[in-house]
């Protein structure tokens, strides 16, 4: 079982691989969501429970992903039955999954389309075509919005049908670093105008009052989320990777860099936001203090930031941002399809071409749907992402801690890392996987569930 069999690839280079795990991380979910949720959450205090969700819960799962795919080489299907000589309950963690993947990627598509449409709206304002910027920007028009979603679905399956690494480890590699510098830029940009530092107030300034159940089931669902964990997304990646690489200082790396693309995201759309507001974009609802429209906010404020810069570096900064932010979820859309055609192809004997067509089909046409009735993204962020990741996780932790036990995974996890049961590491991981985040985990979906049926 240890040598993967011809058929399955694997990832070229050490460095493929981290690359490959921060791309899968780093999307939309940076710099769409992250944002967006601390505006929505009062800011600081919930970047702070962000942080700890993503260190005390997502990077253990992360590291007991890894070892699970890289153990059994397989799909989070097939790696649960693989695990527990075909138990049922156990193939249903693997087929959640898969299910979450699919819902999940049914409306990342849509906001990804968002993300092409505004490289054509730039273009087209700098041109003053007006009608044509107006057209392609408006995120409420379906016909425009599906055609733009059935694209950016078509590349997620060209870029899958490629395989491993050809495909996904080749389409991440130039795209951070320009990514990190044009956001870098645009913050230095944003701070020189009237609004910013209500932003940056925002940004550093905690105000735990607003803490409750829901916040903090949002911040542990964008921990989720943004990292890719919860439904199988890296044990598939595990999966592909050689006994080589050490899984603890690769998590650790991907967590680290996840989490510092989405603070410079949310330094520049945060303070982005408040100098949209000081110009008279309506932001904020003046009477509860709440996010206008969540959904959209990113797509508001930016462009309306690139229109400001005007000129010819106006639209070159917008253009850039639209093609670089496309492609950062281009390579996590991929580890969203990736999931159920690995599932296909390893449980159901498809080639890979056809499943990825099948799988792709499929969820563009959810897709389609979502294009048009833009309130199920919010439907589907609540269950399958707040609710359905951590849920996964808690499954994850649950299943790895109890029934294939942490000892079995920490052999695996020493292939790469040969000192890992001598160090701290060891202790910290299974306290994590065994008692801190099954229980964290339970205790925010507990609360969820009373405040939404009870309270
Ligand atoms: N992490 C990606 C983002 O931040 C989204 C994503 C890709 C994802 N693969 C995933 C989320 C798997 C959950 C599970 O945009």
């Amino acid at each position: 079982m240890a040598t993967p069999s011809s058929s399955r690839g694997t990832w070229n280079t050490k460095i493929g691989f981290i690359l490959a795990a921060a791309g899968s991380a780093v999307g939309l979910g940076n710099i769409w969501g992250f944002p967006t949720q601390v505006a929505d959450n009062g800011g600081a205090a919930f970047i702070l429970i962000y942080l700890f969700c993503c260190l005390l819960v997502g990077f253990p799962v992360m590291v007991a992903e890894l070892a699970i795919g890289r153990r059994t080489q397989k799909n989070p299907v097939g790696a649960f039955k693989a695990l527990s000589n075909g138990n049922k309950f156990a193939s249903l963690i693997g087929y959640w999954g898969v299910l979450c993947g699919i819902m999940i990627l049914s409306f990342y598509v849509v906001i990804s389309g968002w993300t092409l449409a505004y490289v054509f709206e730039e273009l087209f304002y700098y041109f003053n075509y007006d009608t044509a910027a107006l057209y392609v920007g408006d995120l409420g028009n379906g016909p425009k919005n599906a055609a733009f979603t059935l694209f950016f679905m078509l590349l997620t399956i060209l870029v899958v049908t490629g395989g491993v690494s050809k495909g996904i480890e080749r389409a991440t590699k130039m795209l951070m670093p320009v990514l990190i510098a044009i956001l870098l830029i645009l913050i230095v940009y944003i701070m020189t105008l009237e609004g910013a530092t209500d932003g940056l107030a925002m940004f550093f300034m905690p105000d735990f009052s607003t803490v409750d159940g829901s916040l903090l089931l949002s911040a542990l669902g964008q921990a989720f989320f943004s990292l890719s964990l919860g439904m199988g997304a890296l044990i598939t990646y595990g999966s592909y990777l050689n006994k080589k690489q050490n899984i603890v200082e690769s998590a650790a790396y991907v967590t680290i860099f996840d989490i510092g693309i989405a603070i410079i995201a949310g330094l520049l759309v945060i303070p982005a936001m408040f100098v949209a507001q000081a110009a008279g974009v309506q932001i904020f609802n003046p009477e509860t203090g709440d996010l206008f429209s969540s959904v959209t906010l990113v797509f508001d404020v930016l462009p309306e930031m690139f229109h400001n810069v005007g000129g010819f570096i106006g639209m070159l900064l917008g253009v850039t941002f639209f093609i670089l932010l496309g492609l950062a979820a281009l390579t996590s859309s991929i580890s969203l399809l990736e999931v159920p055609t690995s599932y296909v192809i390893d449980e159901h004997g498809v080639q890979r071409k056809k499943a990825a067509w099948l799988v792709g089909g499929f969820v563009g046409i959810i897709g389609v749907v979502v294009s048009f009735e833009l309130s199920l993204i919010d439907l589907f962020v609540e269950i399958f992402n707040e609710v359905g990741l951590p849920l996964g996780g808690l499954m994850i932790c649950l299943f790895l801690g109890y029934f294939w036990k942490t000892e079995n995974a920490l052999l695996e996890i020493q292939d790469g890392y040969p000192t890992v049961n001598d160090g701290k590491f060891r202790i910290f991981w299974i306290i994590m996987i065994k008692f801190i985040s099954p229980v964290l985990i339970a205790l925010v979906l507990i609360t969820t569930i009373w405040t939404l049926f009870f309270a």
